[in-house]
């Protein structure tokens, strides 16, 4: 277990941000951490990056206790706040040479570091530009770039793709996809689980605090049933409409919403076209149908709903 917390508690005043958080990472992971704003995502990481203690409960690196071995756990973690620190006057090349002195690396290796790092974030043609002059993905690359110069075992990346351009995300994601296959733990969080589905290999849902669910994206998903949706009216029966739908073999469940049946499709079945034939052949003419949008955000909500219920 590389990350492991137990009854993880903090309180700021008499606002509960965790509550009895467990969260358990083997080595390698790559762990989406996923909940609305102010559900408590920073506070965690913070804590496993050793800049808070934990109220109540303990927070575990590779085995050393955050607050009591700080200072072990430091080399072993690579932290990217959510916001990007203030050291704009220098140009890049100097920016991670700067870091790369704070960790003791020096001379050649240091160069050799430097112009590693720089190649893996795609940032060494702009080694020479002033880092102010940067995107804001450049920006963010960088943030990464800077954590990876003493080669840590673990990432704690806090919402690296918020504000980037669909562009800067991809990007991102490519590096850490790329970070992962080179053995990193990896956690990452976000408040939009579509950009963390292809990229973790497991995720956990927080909300006020409390951990929902951790499990691996497949599970999310079949939990979250991310199966097509249609929408059908008909000017008859829509009891009757239910029933006759209600009995075949492709559909998971149908309900009556507003007048509308609703049917939900078993989860590998695309192609809805039987739901007209059915209906026809059983004297139900159709005023509408329709797929509903069933994205990742909002099987991200059902995945919420169904777990706290
Ligand atoms: N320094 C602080 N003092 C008081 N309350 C805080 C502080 N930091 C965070 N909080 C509160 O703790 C809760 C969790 O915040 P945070 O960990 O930042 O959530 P997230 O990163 O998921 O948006 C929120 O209700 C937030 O307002
Ligand atoms: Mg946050």
């Amino acid at each position: 277990m590389i990350i492991e917390t137990i009854n993880l508690t903090k309180k700021y005043d008499k606002l509960v941000a965790l509550d009895n958080l467990q969260l358990r990472l083997e080595e390698g992971e790559c762990f989406g951490y996923i909940g609305p704003n102010g559900a408590g995502k920073t506070t965690t990481i913070r804590i496993l990056a050793t800049l808070l203690r934990p109220t109540w409960g303990e927070a575990r690196v590779c085995g050393n206790v955050v607050g009591y071995e700080s200072r072990k756990i430091r080399p072993l973690i690579g932290y990217v706040p959510d916001f990007f620190g203030a050291y704009e006057d220098m140009v890049v090349q100097e920016y991670l040479e700067f870091f790369a002195a704070a960790y003791n690396i020096t001379g050649k290796k240091r160069d050799q570091i430097v112009g590693d790092v720089l190649e893996l974030t795609d940032l060494t043609y702009k080694r020479d530009a002033l880092v102010d002059s940067l995107s804001r993905g450049m920006k963010q690359r960088l943030s990464i770039a800077r954590v990876l110069l003493h080669d840590p075992k673990v990432l704690l990346l806090d919402e690296p793709a918020s504000g980037l351009d669909p562009r800067a995300r991809i990007e991102i994601r490519e590096l850490l996809k790329e970070l992962h296959r080179m053995g990193k733990t990896i956690i990452i969080s976000s408040h939009i689980l579509p950009e963390l589905a292809d990229l973790c290999s497991s995720i956990g849902i927080i909300e006020r605090g409390k951990l929902l669910f951790q499990g691996s994206v497949t599970e999310a998903v079949r939990r979250a049933r991310v199966g097509t949706v249609v929408h059908v009216e008909t000017p008859d029966d829509s009891e009757k409409a239910r029933q006759v739908l209600a009995n075949l073999n492709a559909v998971e469940s149908v309900s009556l919403r507003n007048g509308a049946v609703i049917v939900n499709l078993r989860e590998e079945v695309n192609d809805f076209s039987f739901i007209a034939r059915s209906l026809l052949d059983n004297n139900l003419r159709i005023r509408e149908i329709k797929q509903e949008e069933v994205n990742l955000e909002t099987a991200f909500m059902r995945l919420t709903k169904g777990i706290v219920q």
